[in-house]
């Protein structure tokens, strides 16, 4: 099987990684650290690309609707038109769908920039915290986690006049803050029935001890033991099959991956979002678990025939990865700095077992020259293993050797599960 992938960051090194076990695989655009077998096609539009399952992986291509445009030209795609994709292109839409299928989920309301009044009177039926979003696409970036009202407010008139967010932020959703473990569970939709994947937990802060603005995602663990398998079917029974069979009713037919972001509550889980691709970094750690015939289990996916295959089967270890971001990262991540302590093959200097380095934002001269920093999260470190302290403690040592002129880097991703401290000087990482 021939399989084409469509980003260029470390959800799509892994996915290309995994899928060249079994298929030959073409990556557009790529990036300058995904080597052979997997080929790189930077020049050709997607549509001048033949293969059997094309897999896209970022969020923008599917709500402008590459999906459609593949599946009438006779295509396979994992991935769903732009009428499902609205679930992560309009937190609005995505809000009243739950509701639709009695989802739980936070208590929220919407307003556009008319309505700042009637928002101000909202805030003041919530009790707080207070959670602010932009309606729009925002690249994980749109969200406030306010701690008073007058911060709440601020945001409000900030998002709603266009001065933050631009035309994403002039609509946005307020929603009741909710308290507790995120999980995100992958799940593969193949329109009518729905496969979860490994539960996962991402590290949304840029800081240390979940400090500092949320970013695209710093690191992430799977599985999340702490979420055991009656607890996925209970998600799966709650959160995702009456939102598969809501989306079948308004005439939706959804093949790709249903990404919960969850809130384990006191009260159960709850959804905070959903998106409607591989979540990354967790693709970074589920997708590399899987011991099944990936390209096979997408394609069925991608078919409307997950029937044909058996569950996914996974691995019984665990992985770990640590993401490494740019100075200025997610405001404004500096590019141009070049990279030390990869090798040629764009792999650690420290060869560890198990540990394997998906790039995102890098970029090179020529095939044989040093690496540069080209975007807000240049590497991700993933390491896999039989115990999850094993697994952190090989993607710390791999990360450990890599290192440009501000690199950013979480030192406590999966320590609190794995029951570790943060890695400090000395011990891994810098
Ligand atoms: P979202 O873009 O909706 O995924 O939100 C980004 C992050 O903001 C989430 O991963 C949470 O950490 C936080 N967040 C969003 N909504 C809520 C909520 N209702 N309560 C608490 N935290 C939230
Ligand atoms: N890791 C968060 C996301 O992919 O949106």
């Amino acid at each position: 099987m021939r399989v084409c992938v469509v980003g260029s960051g470390a959800r799509e090194h892994a996915l290309a990684h995994v899928l060249a076990r079994t298929a030959d695989v073409v990556v557009t655009p790529g990036n300058a650290g995904m080597a052979p077998p997997i080929t790189v096609a930077d020049d050709v539009s997607v549509e001048e690309i033949e293969a059997d399952l094309y897999v896209i992986g970022p969020e923008a291509p599917l709500v402008a609707g590459l999906a459609d445009s593949l599946r009438g030209a006779g295509k396979t795609v994992l991935g769903p038109g732009a009428d499902g994709a609205l679930l992560e292109g309009s937190k609005a839409f995505m809000k009243e769908v739950l509701q639709a299928a009695a989802v739980p989920t936070a208590r929220f309301a919407t307003f556009d920039a008319l309505e700042s009044a009637a928002a101000f009177d909202y805030l003041e039926t919530l009790p707080g915290p207070w959670v602010i979003k932009t309606d729009g696409l925002a690249a994980g970036k749109g969200v406030l986690v306010a701690r008073t009202v007058e911060e709440a407010r601020a945001d409000v008139t900030a998002k709603l006049s266009g001065s933050s967010f631009g035309e994403a932020g002039r609509t946005v959703v307020i929603e009741e803050g909710l308290d507790g473990e995120e999980c995100s569970l992958l799940v593969l939709c193949d329109g009518t029935r729905a496969v979860p994947l490994v539960p996962a937990q991402d590290f949304k802060r840029i800081g240390d001890g979940d400090l500092g603005p949320n970013t695209g995602g710093m690191g992430a663990y799977a599985p999340m033991s702490r979420v055991r398998r009656d607890d996925v079917d209970r998600i799966m029974d709650t959160a995702v099959l009456p939102l598969v069979e809501e989306l079948r009713r308004r005439g939706i037919d959804y093949r790709g991956v249903l990404y919960a972001g969850l809130m384990l509550t006191a009260e159960g889980p709850k959804v905070i979002e959903y998106n409607v691709r591989f979540g990354d970094p967790e693709a970074q750690v589920v997708i590399p678990l899987l011991e099944s015939d990936v390209a096979a289990l997408l394609h069925a996916t991608a078919s409307g025939d997950l029937g044909s295959v058996g569950p996914p089967s996974f691995s019984r270890q665990s992985a770990v990865s640590v993401v490494l971001a740019s100075a200025g990262y997610p405001e404004q991540p500096r590019t141009g700095d070049p990279i030390e302590g990869l090798l040629k093959s764009g792999q650690s200097v420290a060869v560890v077992e198990g540990a394997t380095v998906y790039h995102a934002g890098t970029r090179r001269h020529g095939t044989g020259g040093p690496f540069y920093t080209a975007g807000g999260r240049v590497l991700c470190v993933t390491a896999l293993a039989p115990t999850l302290a094993e697994a952190r403690r090989r993607a710390y040592e791999a990360a450990a050797p890599i290192e440009w002129e501000g690199m950013q880097m979480r030192h406590d991703i999966a320590s609190a599960a794995a029951g570790a401290s943060p890695v400090g000087a000395g011990e891994g990482a810098r």
